[in-house]
């Protein structure tokens, strides 16, 4: 459930919702206005957030030079961190960092980045994040190409035998969980159509 769509007037209420939905967890997306073309939010909401929550929470950072803040994350009560690989020159030092403070660890690549990059890093993760829309904004259009991007994943982890966690994110909605998981995928983020939904908590069901 990627909560850059809530109502931050009222974010007590809409954690609410996502502690009694059908959500995996909160992911929470921290733009730097640099790594992307636009600002979220910072600490004290996630801290904010991590008050009201009783579901796992999954940063997402779209954010030059992340690992200046990895404990602080830690601190603000985060369990799953995901770095992009685009931000990340010494990506398996960052990875095993994330796991060494005590998170998981997941890796994210964008649209234009192809799974082949990945070979060496997924060693490292527990989750792997395939941006199926360019990264900065809610509420764009799916690209079609990532359902290959899904299944060379799949098809990566089990040659590898590994059990990382497969997530999309952007652009998700009811008519497109369906084919995303059967091509694969284990955690769909969604924000804008579940927000945007007269029964967001029924929302959620539908892409669970
Ligand atoms: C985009 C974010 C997404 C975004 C998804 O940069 O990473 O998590 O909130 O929003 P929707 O579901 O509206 O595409
Ligand atoms: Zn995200």
């Amino acid at each position: 459930m990627s909560m850059l769509s809530a109502n931050f007037g009222n974010l007590a209420q809409s954690c609410q919702m996502v502690n009694e939905s059908a959500a995996w967890g909160y992911h929470l997306d921290i733009m730097d206005g640099v790594f992307v073309p636009n600002i979220s939010y910072g600490f004290p909401v996630i801290e904010a957030i991590a008050t009201y929550a009783k579901k796992p929470l999954d940063a997402h950072l779209m954010t030059v030079e992340p690992w200046r803040y990895y404990e602080q994350y830690k601190k603000a009560g985060i369990d799953w961190l995901t770095v992009h690989y685009e931000a990340c020159p010494h990506l398996n030092r960052d990875l095993q960092e994330i796991r060494r403070l005590g998170m998981k660890a997941g890796v994210s690549i964008n649209p234009a980045t192809p799974v082949s990059v990945l070979e060496q890093a997924v060693y490292y993760a527990d989750l792997v994040l395939i941006m199926s829309v360019n990264p900065g904004f809610g509420g764009q259009a799916f690209i079609e190409t990532s359902y290959e991007k899904i299944e060379q994943l799949c098809r990566m982890r089990e040659e590898k035998n590994l059990h990382f966690l497969i997530q999309v994110d952007g652009g998700v909605n009811d008519s497109r969980a369906k084919i995303l998981y059967e091509k694969g995928a284990d955690i769909l983020v969604a924000g804008s159509y579940v927000f945007s939904a007269k029964d967001p908590a029924a929302a959620i069901l539908a892409i669970s």
